[in-house]
């Protein structure tokens, strides 16, 4: 029988691999804490109708990436491609909206999208999503802009671009979307068949297009920022500013309009010079108009979310992991008829917070010396046949290579004193 394999697009996190996201998740966590958000733990599977609605039904992402099934109780249920529209509708579900304002909420876990798979794209893949609702305040932007950037900064990211534009709001709009058909009209049939279809349903996103034929004329289509009403510039400028204030490198991208529909004013995303064909580590922007179209009353928002893959690909592109996964502190090793001893060492050493590990394969003492290094124990604490008649213990110090013999109830004590001497 042929050997079942992970499906097209997924991939298997192990051990050698899962440290680096636990690093990003924890960076992740500490930004969230220092910014005040919340972790939001919400549903992986949501009502179709949410992301149909919230995203927009001729995105990409609803038309031809969801994950879909009919559910044993008929109902029309989705995996989740995004984090903002189950955000929302927590935030309205929950009666958030009658607390304090603004929510800042966080989160982060597996999104789905049914895209082709290559390197940084996936169909299962992780985001870490920061949102705060209820407030239409350009600061608010700034904020959310800022604290990408920070975890970027946190986990030691270089070499990223940050892009921005406004995509105005259903009173702009309109008017902007008039002038790109009248602009695209002429040379319509070198547009591709993408964009021509894209033509009558939502010309901005012709903007976004990557194909040659298409960016020749994309290059000189009027810019969203001169159509935008005053309120919209008001805005944007505002937010630039701040940023600016903030010393933040930013640059102007007039054919930024991101693929899901729900955005208003400000949008933006980060590219990695270090990622391929897939560049955005981050994207993001404000959505005052999401709420309603999931049902909801008028709640403003703006958010982002950073694929954690990309991250992690964009953290190793630049050696920004240094050494190897972490191991425990202790690997305690034990000749034949000292299992008992190692055991309750062990559980004594990790009641005292010092993590510890011991074999149970029966292994020689000198094949646990070779598995303890492999698996980057600092120290290794020996129980073999002479401790065992003399009641010792012999502490070993894996980066040095000193030891020394201690009494058996001195182990933890010892260990301790050097697992401080490490840290420094
Ligand atoms: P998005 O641009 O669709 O925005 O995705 C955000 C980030 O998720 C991307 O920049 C990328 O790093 C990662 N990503 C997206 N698709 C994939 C994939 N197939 N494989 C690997 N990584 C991927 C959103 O999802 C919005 N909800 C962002 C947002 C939050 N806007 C406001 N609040």
């Amino acid at each position: 029988m042929e050997a079942i394999k992970a499906p097209r697009g997924t991939y298997d996190v192990l051990g050698g691999e899962s440290w680096k996201w636990a690093r990003v998740v924890n960076t992740a966590r500490g930004v969230a804490d220092d910014f005040g958000f919340k972790e939001a733990i919400l549903p992986i599977f949501e009502h179709t109708e949410l992301f149909s609605r919230g995203i927009g039904d001729t995105t990409d992402v609803v038309e031809k990436e969801m994950y879909t099934f009919t559910d044993k109780g008929g109902r029309s249920i989705t995996l989740r491609p995004e984090l903002t529209a189950s955000m929302v509708r927590a935030y309205l579900e929950n009666g958030l909206r009658h607390g304090p304002q603004p929510v800042k909420l966080w989160g982060w876990g597996p999104m789905f999208r049914y895209e082709r798979p290559q390197k940084g794209r996936y169909r299962q893949f992780a985001q870490i999503d920061f949102e705060i609702l209820g407030v239409s305040s350009p600061f608010a932007d700034v904020e959310i802009i800022d604290s990408s950037m920070e975890i970027y900064r946190r986990v030691g990211l270089s070499n990223l671009r940050v892009l921005i534009n406004s995509v105005g709001c259903p009173r702009c709009r309109p008017d902007y979307r008039e002038s790109l058909r009248k602009f695209f009209e002429t040379g319509l049939d070198k547009l591709c068949e993408t964009c021509r279809d894209r033509f009558d349903r939502n010309p901005l996103r012709i903007l976004d297009c990557k194909k040659p034929e298409c960016r020749e004329l994309t290059d000189s289509a009027p810019p969203m920022i001169d159509s935008l009403c005053e309120e919209c510039k008001e805005h944007f400028m505002s937010v630039t500013r701040g940023l600016e204030k903030l010393g933040a490198d930013v640059s102007l991208d007039n054919k930024l309009v991101r693929g899901l529909d729900y955005y208003t004013k400000t949008a933006y995303e980060i590219l990695s010079g270090d990622l391929g064909a897939q560049n955005a580590v981050c994207g993001g922007g404000r959505y005052d108009n999401l709420a309603e179209a999931i049902g909801g009353p008028g709640v403003p928002g703006v958010g982002f979310a950073s694929g954690i893959e990309r991250i992690i690909i964009t953290m190793e592109a630049q050696g920004a992991f240094m050494g190897n996964e972490p191991g425990t502190d202790v690997f305690v090793i034990s000749a034949a008829g000292a299992e008992y001893e190692a055991s309750l060492l062990t559980h004594e050493l990790r009641a005292k917070g010092v993590s510890s590990d011991m074999d149970f394969m029966g292994r020689s003492i000198k094949s646990q010396m070779k598995y303890a290094s492999q698996t980057g124990a600092k120290f290794v604490c020996i129980i073999g046949e002479d401790e065992i008649s003399s009641g010792t213990a012999t502490v070993k110090n894996m980066k040095d290579g000193s030891q020394e013999t201690t009494r058996r109830e001195s182990v933890c004590g010892k260990i301790l004193s050097w697992k401080e001497a490490w840290a420094q």
